[in-house]
């Protein structure tokens, strides 16, 4: 499979798999306009909170290309409107902030020609998205140590080479442990209203040969109950400072089911998901989508509520961080109490 998200050098366009289609069909679209890219983000042609990143990182690139402003001045009034645009797209994954931040600072402290900060600004989004299969590879070598052989793991949404630039935050973990030789087995949580588990979680299993079946989002705690389930691995979108994780919706549930069996659950995501400004999960923006995404569902090719139906879709919830066995980042897996222990891991 390509990255989720490349650059044409030849067209200076951006181009990403489209990830609303699949499975039923691999295609890519083509962008040559910033707002179309918030728009890719805001509509999920890219989702996943990397991939969100990286996306904001060549929005703003491209914007520099569009850009027919001959002085510096003028171009960074026009990568500011720009970086306002693309940070608007989705409110709860901060790699999209952090991303658009490292861009527009980067501008800001250039001295040199317009098509200088053009190039840079290029070479900048390119190194964010290569920096982030580097990161993967580095989560999921420390993850993988978690993972034993024949161990049945419960991961939630997608959080594969999809979710990010490539290879993945917790399901790179569980690719890396499959690669090692472990025989480990994946309950798939279909990941309701869009279900990223059924179609791209199993997609891309499917693709790395691991074994695997897709249960519906309430099956976990009952699973656990009956002593069928090791491990709980999932991604974060945003991590407040107290360790508190917002993730994909039902993310906190799934993580209550896990405490109370005392099964382990896992949380993988590189540090430019954690947001320090944020004391406290609570604080954290949740994205609340369109109802028309949980009342759109059919079956049997008929709509399943009632005409008149109303719904409410919160994309992300907060998982309190005593819920939580560890972190894996870059640096490490990263145990309770988190606050501290990140400082200390980070500084060292
Ligand atoms: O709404 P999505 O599909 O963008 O949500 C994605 C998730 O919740 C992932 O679990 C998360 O981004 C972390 S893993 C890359």
């Amino acid at each position: 499979m390509m990255r989720t998200i490349v650059w044409n050098d030849d067209q200076n366009t951006v181009e990403m798999i489209d990830q609303r289609i699949l499975p039923r069909e691999f295609k890519t679209l083509v962008y040559a306009d910033y707002c179309d890219v918030a728009d890719a983000i805001r509509t999920m042609v890219i989702r996943g909170a990397p991939a969100i990143g990286a996306a904001a990182a060549f929005g703003v690139a491209l914007a520099a290309h569009q850009s027919s402003a001959k002085s510096i001045e003028r171009l960074l009034t026009d990568l500011d409107s720009a970086g306002e645009v693309l940070n608007q797209s989705r409110p709860t994954a901060v790699n999209l902030s952090w991303a658009v931040r490292r861009m527009l600072d980067a501008a800001r402290d250039f001295k040199g020609s317009p098509d200088e900060l053009r190039a840079i600004l290029l070479k900048l989004a390119k190194e964010i998205a290569d920096e982030d299969v580097e990161i993967n590879k580095r989560m999921a070598a420390y993850g993988a140590e978690l993972i034993e052989d024949g161990d049945h793991i419960i991961h939630h949404c997608n959080t594969g080479a999809l979710a990010t630039v490539d290879w993945g935050t917790a399901l790179g973990v569980i690719r890396m442990a499959h690669e090692q030789g472990k025989r480990i087995h994946v309950f798939v949580d279909e990941t309701r209203p869009r279900l990223q588990g059924a179609r791209l979680t199993a997609w891309e299993l499917e693709q790395y040969g691991i074994p695997y079946d897709i249960i519906t989002d309430s099956s976990s705690g009952y699973l656990m109950r009956r002593g069928l389930v090791q491990k709980v691995f999932f991604g974060a979108d945003r991590v407040a400072a107290n360790g508190d994780v917002a993730n994909k919706i039902g993310t906190y549930m799934l993580a209550l089911a896990a405490y109370d069996n005392g099964i382990p659950a896992y949380s993988v995501f590189p540090v430019s998901t954690v947001d320090l400004n944020l004391a406290r999960g609570d604080l954290i923006p949740i994205e609340e989508r369109d109802q028309a995404e949980v009342l759109e569902l059919t079956l049997m090719g008929e709509p399943v509520a009632p005409e008149g139906a109303t719904a409410r879709n919160f994309a992300f919830d907060v998982t309190p961080n005593r819920l939580i066995s560890g972190w894996v980042t870059e640096y490490g897996v990263i145990y309770p109490p988190f606050q501290t222990n990140f400082q200390s891991e980070i500084n060292e």
